[in-house]
């Protein structure tokens, strides 16, 4: 087939280009190398095969995305701004490059309907807001974000309006939807119009909500991605890795190859037309582990820092249910978080990275949405 993945030079876009190629399948790619992320070169990053051809440019120009979609069979748009605490104070521009671009995305891919036979759209744990738990009576329960007033006297963990502990529990995709950032809001957009412009015009289509990602090609020098790329970059800098609340806060640490592997079944299994899934490895981590493992590699002599303080927004529990892409789709996670971690690390050994923390850190509090 030929495809297109937007977002194609970046960390699961250019993994999943690789493994389309390996499939035999002609691969395009649209990206508009956002600095952010790529630095200032404008050039691609150098692991972005040159078997992929590349169009450079954004999701909302509509030019670009019709000489992207020429020929085009089957769509992955991974294509994202993903900073969640920047997205809390850049609204506009997070609305207007996920929401707005998955608009004039669609619009271009219906221009072009009887050719285009799947749409693959990546979404985000982050659109559940809290996972799920179990309360005292064995009930699951779907609570709301945890009050100021807990979190300032530093109780972290969820409680019931008695006080009494909830016990996390896997978040199965039936959660009802809470997205507590504006970059979750453009997930959740990004979900909800690929699957209704799909199933209004018979586009076999499928949601992938992704949970907490991590490998090579992850951008070490952008503060605003995910903690193992944020602690990584700290301590190859020789600094301790800032581990907020009290660490015991868990997620789904899934690798990028697992990802890849849940899009090939998107792509290629036929009843998962019209289904989200979540894909994770269903297995919870606390954030003071992978601080620990992280830090034992590359700096050992460095102890991470247990901050007791919180960003605003932050949930404190959720890993996936995988039982739905396990059943339907025969997804299986197949690195654990002890091989992902070395194969994290042997991409690292020969990264240089910035470490801009501290300026991400402090934008944020300065608009009192980290304390
Ligand atoms: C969020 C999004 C997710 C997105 C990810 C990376 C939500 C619920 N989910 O996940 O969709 O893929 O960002 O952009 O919004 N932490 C530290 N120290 C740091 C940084 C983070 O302790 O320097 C902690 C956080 O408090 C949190 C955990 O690490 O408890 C994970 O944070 P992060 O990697 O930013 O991801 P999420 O917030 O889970």
């Amino acid at each position: 087939m030929k495809i297109l993945v937007t977002g194609g030079a970046g960390f699961v876009g250019s993994h999943l280009v690789d493994a389309l190629l390996e499939r035999g399948h002609e691969v395009r790619v649209l990206d508009n190398l956002d600095p952010q992320v790529h630095g200032d070169s404008g050039q691609p990053p150098a692991h972005l095969s040159p078997e992929a051809e590349l169009e450079i440019g954004d999701v909302r120009d509509r030019e670009a995305v019709a000489r992207a979609l020429e020929g085009v069979e089957a769509v992955f748009h991974q294509a994202a701004a993903v900073g969640v605490g920047q997205s809390m104070y850049e609204i506009e521009r997070y609305v207007a490059a996920n929401s707005l671009g998955a608009a004039v995305l669609l619009e271009e891919i219906l221009a072009r309907r009887d050719r285009i036979r799947r749409l693959v759209v990546a979404s985000s744990m982050s659109i559940y807001g809290e996972g799920a738990y179990r309360d005292r009576q064995g009930q699951r329960v779907y609570p709301p974000l945890r009050t100021e007033v807990a979190l300032a006297a530093r109780r972290f963990e969820l409680e019931d309006a008695e006080g009494a502990p909830l016990e996390p529990l896997p978040t199965p995709e039936e959660k009802p939807l809470h997205p507590t950032s504006v970059y979750a809001v453009t997930k959740r957009d990004h979900e909800e119009l690929f699957l209704a412009v799909g199933a209004a015009y018979g586009i076999p289509t499928v949601g992938l909500r992704y949970f907490n990602i991590y490998g090579p090609r992850q951008a070490l020098s952008n503060p605003y991605t995910g903690v193992m790329a944020i602690f990584s970059a700290r301590l190859l800098n020789g600094r301790p890795p800032l581990v907020f609340e009290d660490g015991l806060q868990t997620r789904d640490f899934v690798h990028v190859s697992d990802i890849v592997q849940a899009n090939l079944l998107a792509l290629e299994r036929d009843h998962a037309a019209g289904r989200v899934y979540n894909v994770g490895t269903g297995r919870p981590t606390s954030i003071a582990e992978v601080a620990r493992r992280l830090a034992g590699h590359l700096a050992p002599e460095v102890e991470p820092e247990i901050t007791e303080r919180y960003r605003a927004g932050d949930i404190r529990h959720c890993y996936a249910d995988i039982s739905r892409i396990r059943q339907e789709l025969g997804y299986a996670p197949r690195v654990s978080l002890e091989d992902g971690i070395e194969d994290l690390l042997g991409w690292i050994s020969t990264q240089s990275a910035e470490d801009r923390v501290e300026q991400a850190r402090a934008e944020l509090e300065k608009r009192g949405l980290a304390r």
